[in-house]
């Protein structure tokens, strides 16, 4: 049930809870011509809403198809990107990582597709838009904030392959990626909370998101640490290389 449809609810049953207690007022006041009227007014309400329910039905199948497939990009595909990169121990595993993080992308873009029809969707109605609430405004950053990403990824990897290290591209491609990627993720509970989504919903992506995140980042770190031992066995050796006398 999202937000706006629980707001719509509530005041047509405020609607009908007011016009029941000035019927009755009326009758007990012995006015029932009044009291004709009301339930004339009541029936028309009635009708108003019949009307509106194929729009509140597509209201509430675009909401739950945009929570779905948000959270599929961002708990379940990205993530998977991430952990093929980082343990995926076969050749051309950089293509499969952008292959997958370009799929969810695009995911992600059809999911905005949906949210901005939900968001704009009050106006139908003669109500203000929800364009200025944070869950939007967060949205369209999280979505402008990954535009660049797939172009870091490519100058990355055009260094990488040319010098054989890791680059300015690379640490801004890694880092940002994970910064924007948790930042998603944290957006799909208040999704959650924005919707009225049930408590059940909302437990259950908190155990499924945190477990993802947190696999991930033990990935992640458990990679960056290896690489900087490494490194350091690496930098280590080529010093004692160039000390050792030759021949010596
Ligand atoms: C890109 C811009 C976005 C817009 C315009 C947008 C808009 C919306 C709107 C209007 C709702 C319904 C609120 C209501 O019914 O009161 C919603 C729900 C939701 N959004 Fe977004 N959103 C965006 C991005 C995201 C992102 C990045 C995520 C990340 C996972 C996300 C996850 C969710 C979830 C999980 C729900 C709840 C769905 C449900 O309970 O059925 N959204 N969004
Ligand atoms: C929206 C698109 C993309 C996103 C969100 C993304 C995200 C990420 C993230 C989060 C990581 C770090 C994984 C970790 O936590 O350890 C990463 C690593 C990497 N990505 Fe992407 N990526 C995208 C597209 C691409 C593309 C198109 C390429 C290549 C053409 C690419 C190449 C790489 C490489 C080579 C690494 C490893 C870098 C290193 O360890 O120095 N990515 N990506």
């Amino acid at each position: 049930m999202t937000r706006f449809l629980d707001n719509m609810k509530l005041s047509a049953l405020a609607t009908a809870i007011a016009f029941a207690a000035m019927a009755s007022a009326q009758e007990s006041g012995g006015s029932s011509s009044a009291a004709s009227a009301g339930a004339a007014q009541q029936a028309a309400e009635a009708a108003e809403l019949k009307e509106l329910a194929p729009l509140f039905a597509k209201l509430h199948k675009m909401t739950m198809a945009h929570g779905t497939i948000m959270c599929l990009a961002f708990v379940i595909f990205f993530p998977a990107g991430s952990f093929v990169i980082r343990l995926g121990k076969f050749k051309g595993a950089i293509y499969v990582h952008a292959a997958i993080q370009m799929f969810a992308y695009m995911m992600a873009i059809a999911g905005m597709g949906m949210g901005s029809w939900i968001a704009h969707a009050p106006k139908k109605l003669g109500r203000r838009t929800l364009f200025h609430e944070y869950h939007p405004i967060i949205g369209y950053t999280i979505i402008a904030a990954l535009v660049f990403q797939p172009a870091l990824g490519a100058l990355h990897h055009a260094v990488y392959v040319r010098e054989g290290r890791r680059s300015i591209w690379s640490y801004l491609h890694v880092w940002w990626g994970r910064i924007v990627l948790t930042l998603a993720i944290i957006q799909g509970g208040l999704g959650l909370r924005f919707a009225n989504n049930t408590h059940g919903g909302k437990i259950a992506y908190g155990v499924v998101a945190g477990l993802v995140w947190i696999s991930w980042l033990g990935v992640a770190v458990w990679h960056d640490t290896k690489k900087a031992k490494t490194q350091t066995v690496v930098e280590k050796r080529s010093d004692s290389e160039e000390m050792t006398p030759i021949g010596g």
